[in-house]
């Protein structure tokens, strides 16, 4: 077998090679050009002295040649012998013949009668470089003319050049010298500093790498690499890495449990560990019970948004206390004087302290900064967020406020506090300034945008500071915390450690985690089942005219970034596009008001409801109609018979940070009958794949969706819900409590220095 030898030759020295190469040919042309320069600047001087030399021998020799040849030669005497460079003169008459000449010309005999001869013909001087087998001689033959102008003979003046030759050769040898050791330096530098900044680094770097692909512990990236990016994409890749091996261990541990399913009390026993003896709180802006006024009596309500779906189970498995605004107006009514209540009314099992705000605080707070700005911030819906300062500030006094609420249920012992969402940002911190033994985490519900998109807030590292008062920071998603740390990264002056997700700053430690929120099953609602169901089904049907039509549906609180218009408008398509539906599909959007104070979201409502009129308009028949927009307030017992009797679910938030809708729907269809629509901008898109994954602002995409789900084979509409309802029964909210507590309480809490905000 024949080897091929390949020789390669490192980077850094092929550069060098080239630069030197580059570098040494253009130095060694100057040289050339140089030399050459000097050498004809010689052979000018040497021309200026022999014709020097044949002006002041001119007259002498014209009078000595109209003497005869011996007086002659006695006239010139001596004054035709060389001198240093110079080997002598002769002196010819007209037809060629020497009259006298130096004791050195005789050498040059012939080379200067064919000069001579030359000369005389041409009757002009002549210059001549002549080299012969061991001479180099410079030659320059003068007419000597008699007054009249009339040629009288010719004096030659012969000059050595080796001494010259001697000078080029020296000149050549010292450039040469010279170039060559600037080249060899430059090669020697330029192959030690691409090897110092390029080579090495990026073997280190190489070398990481391949541990990272194979070793379990791999430490940071190697410092002092050539380009600042590469360091930092180095770190994130490799918490990437580690994530994605982390998910698959999990995905793989989770195989293995598959049976291994949270419950309400299997969450209650672990809690109780976790918190080895202290209390569980809760804070948010929304409360989970709520108390309206209808006909002048109070009337509880549970107000919709995947929070409260999210935590009151939790609480009440675990028992505790909620901290939250009072914004019902029966609230204060129903709570005791320090705005405490037992809650589930009907069953009490934890209890809800309500925190008043006034009118203004509400407004600035809560209307203002938090749903003005943080949540137009957060979601890329293309709705500008505004910034007031006077909003800020109430949000700044309303956090203090809950955080002072949430001390005082606090009491002195130990507890640990789990914060929720977007409009409780300062609240870890303020709570730390108080009690640094808190264990304290907050939960962001929404999504987390990129540091470009945050940084136009302008209290964005007040917010960032805020939050990592928190010993556990959590998201939905493992881009949001990517998001996050990009953001405290640009923003504010923190220690970040990509390697284990956390963030240290005044020497107090928050780690950042994904925690992907869920919901619990339908039946541990009260909500009803087997006759009572179908029942509560068929009166849903008649009171709305749904007769037997096949049926999608939506469920929301009205947003605008859930894309209900965009929804709308692909139920418009979708009918244009496949007419034989009509009058044989109906879809049903349930629509909760919300933040109805500001006027984005109030016009929101008008716009779909005109929106849903003309779309009703175009296509609708006497007896049937393509949407129903039933907006209000709907209790949990409706959402689920809709959901229930819905062979399609829609959910095509234009962003959102998980959306529990999507699962309520899938927990919904115990008999894996049903199809979801999911917009791919929702969080829930990661984890439910089999759902149609659809891009809302594509209304043809979406429209060829809600065809492909109505017309999908029953078995492959089995198939698909079963895998989702896999998924959400094993990953359900006991378990995202239940990760998010032990993640919380494993590690012993820091101690931060405390910094003012605001
Ligand atoms: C989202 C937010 C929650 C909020 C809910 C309802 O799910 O993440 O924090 O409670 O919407 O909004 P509202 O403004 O009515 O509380």
């Amino acid at each position: 077998m024949a080897y091929k030898f390949s020789f390669h030759l490192p980077n850094s020295v092929r550069m060098g090679l080239l630069i030197a190469a580059l570098i040494g040919l253009f130095i060694g042309a100057l040289a050339w050009f140089q030399i050459e320069r000097e050498r004809r600047n010689d052979l000018e001087e040497m021309d200026r002295r022999a014709y020097v030399i044949a002006h002041q021998m001119a007259y002498p020799a014209q009078v000595a040649l109209q003497l005869p040849d011996s007086e002659a030669v006695t006239a010139f005497g001596s004054m035709l012998e060389g001198y240093r460079r110079l080997i002598g003169l002769a002196v010819y008459r007209t037809d060629g013949r020497l009259v006298a000449a130096g004791k050195g010309v005789a050498d040059f005999a012939d080379v200067l009668q064919q000069a001579v001869g030359k000369t005389q013909a041409e009757r002009k001087d002549t210059v001549e470089i002549r080299r012969t087998a061991d001479a180099h001689i410079h030659l320059l033959v003068s007419v000597i003319r008699a007054p009249d102008g009339q040629p009288q003979g010719a004096l030659a003046v012969l000059h050595d050049l080796v001494g010259l030759d001697e000078r080029a050769t020296h000149r050549q040898a010292l450039f040469g010298f010279w170039i060559g050791f600037i080249v060899l330096s430059l090669l020697i530098l330029t192959v030690a500093g691409a090897w110092v900044l390029y080579d090495r680094p990026l073997n280190r770097l190489a070398e990481w790498m391949r541990r990272l692909r194979t070793d379990d512990e791999v430490g940071a990236p190697p410092i002092e690499l050539p380009v600042a990016r590469l360091a930092s994409e180095s770190d994130r890749l490799a918490a990437l890495f580690r994530t994605a091996r982390t998910a698959h261990q999990a995905q793989a541990r989770a195989v293995v449990r598959a049976d291994n399913i949270w419950t309400r009390d299997r969450l209650r026993a672990h809690v109780v560990d976790c918190l080895r003896g202290g209390q569980l709180l809760v804070v948010s802006n929304r409360e989970p019970y709520m108390h309206e006024l209808r006909d002048g009596k109070p009337r509880l309500i549970m107000p919709a948004g995947g929070l409260v779906t999210a935590l009151d189970p939790v609480l009440q498995a675990c028992g505790g206390a909620w901290v939250a605004h009072g914004s019902g107006e029966a609230d204060r009514q129903m709570a005791d004087a320090q705005g405490r209540l037992a809650v589930p009314p009907d069953d009490p099992t934890y209890t809800l302290r309500r925190v008043w705000l006034s009118r203004e605080e509400e407004q600035g707070y809560y209307y203002g900064f938090a749903n003005e700005g943080l949540w137009p911030l957060c979601h890329l819906a293309h709705e500008r967020p505004i910034f007031r300062a006077s909003d800020w500030e109430h949000y700044v006094r309303a956090n203090r406020r809950f955080a002072d609420a949430t001390l005082e249920e606090a009491g002195s012992g130990p507890a640990v506090v789990l914060v929720q969402d977007y409009q409780m940002a300062l609240a870890p911190r303020f709570l730390k300034e108080s009690r640094p033994d808190l264990a304290v985490g907050i939960f962001w519900h929404i999504p987390w945008p990129n540091p470009e998109a945050f940084r136009i807030c302008p209290w964005a590292p007040d917010l960032l500071r805020g939050l990592l008062g928190a010993d556990l920071i959590g998201f939905h998603l493992q881009q949001h915390c990517n998001n996050f740390l990009d953001t405290v990264d640009r923003m504010i002056e923190a220690r970040l450690d990509w390697d284990h997700f956390a963030v240290e700053l005044q020497g107090h430690t928050s780690r950042v985690r994904p925690f992907p929120i869920s919901v619990e099953s339908w039946a541990e609602r009260h909500v009803l089942t087997g006759a009572d169901l179908e029942r509560q089904i068929s009166d849903l049907r008649q009171r709305y005219e749904l007769g037997d039509l096949r049926l999608a549906v939506g469920v929301d609180r009205i947003d605008y970034t859930k894309g209900l218009t965009e929804r709308f408008r692909a139920v418009a398509r979708f009918f244009e596009r496949c007419p034989n539906y009509r009058g044989q599909f109906t879809f049903v959007q349930l629509g909760a008001p919300s933040r109805t104070h500001i006027p984005r979201y109030r016009n929101y409502i008008s716009e779909l409801e005109a929106l849903a009129d003309d779309i009703n308009w175009r296509f609708q028949t006497e007896s049937w109609k393509p949407i129903r927009f039933l907006v209000g307030h709907h209790d949990g017992v409706t959402v689920h018979a809709f959901l229930h009797m819905a062979e399609i679910g829609i959910v095509s938030s234009l962003h959102d940070g998980m959306n529990l809708v999507a699962k309520e729907f899938v927990a919904a269809k115990p008999d894996l009958d049903g199809v979801l629509i999911l917009s791919e901008f929702a969080g829930a898109a990661r984890e439910l794949s089999d759902a149609l994954i659809i891009n809302p602002y594509d209304t043809e995409q979406f429209a060829e969706a809600i065809r492909r789900a109505l017309e999908m084979s029953p078995a492959e509409r089995q198939e698909r819900m079963a895998r989702m309802r896999r998924q959400v029964e094993e990953h359900n909210i006991y378990r995202w409590a239940a990760n998010f507590l032990t993640d919380l309480t494993a590690v012993p809490i820091s101690n931060p220095q405390t910094q003012e905000i605001a």
